[in-house]
């Protein structure tokens, strides 16, 4: 086991969290549709591109952010996707309660925030209880793709999804400014401003 990989305990929803709704578009009919994820997608670059480009599957948008899910709302209103649904809520708390296990085909985790200090290690995606349920609902053969800026953490991220989680680590590519149109608000100030980013792909096996 490497300095990175860790044991995460069990995930548990504490009782009488309330998982906000309101807003929550229809969900696809898992049996039907191929569906995808997004943990944190902002404003919705990513999730409305994504859903114009793949209209044959489904995206589900999970932001938990006010503003930016109003901004991303708007967008969504005005451009009308029937295979994207965005959700405003905690995604660490959606996920348990509303996706069945072996429902998800590809899971995007863009720029998340890296929360650098010590004590907040356990909000990093890969080292959250949530992780189990989030893991539970991909389905065997699943895809993550998982994007930052931060060298550390891609390094980390890589670490514990395999040694930690099981997954396979299928690349880690160096992406540049003129690489490609930016996936992300965030990717295109990072590439902007020179930096490299990351992309992480891993795959659930089975
Ligand atoms: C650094 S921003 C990146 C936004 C977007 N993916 C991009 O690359 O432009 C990270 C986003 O994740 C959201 N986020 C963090 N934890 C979350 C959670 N548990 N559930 C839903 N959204 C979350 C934050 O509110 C924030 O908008």
């Amino acid at each position: 086991m490497n300095d990175f990989v860790r044991p995460v305990r069990p995930f548990a929803a504490n009782s009488g969290v309330r998982v906000p709704i309101g807003t929550t578009g229809a969900l696809p009919d898992f049996a039907k549709k191929a569906v995808d994820l997004e943990l944190g997608c902002g404003t919705g670059m990513f999730a409305l591109g994504y859903a114009q480009q793949h209209v044959a599957r489904h995206l589900i948008a999970i932001e938990q952010t006010v503003n930016k899910f109003r901004t991303f709302e708007r967008a969504f209103q005005k451009q009308q996707l029937p295979n994207l649904t965005p959700v405003h809520a905690d995604g660490s708390l959606w996920v348990d309660r509303y996706l069945p296990a072996a429902s998800i085909e590809r899971l995007f985790i863009l720029y998340p925030n890296p929360y650098p200090k010590k004590k907040q290690l356990n909000l990093r995606w890969h080292y959250m209880p949530a992780m189990h349920s989030i893991l539970r609902a991909l389905k065997p053969g699943g895809e993550i793709l998982f994007c930052t800026n931060l060298k550390w953490l891609v390094d980390e991220a890589a670490a514990q999804f395999s040694g930690g989680w099981g997954l396979d680590l299928t690349s880690v590519e160096e992406v540049r400014l003129g690489a490609r149109s930016s996936l992300t608000l965030f990717e295109k100030k990072y590439l902007e401003r020179g930096e490299i980013c990351f992309d992480l792909k891993l795959r659930l096996p089975g």
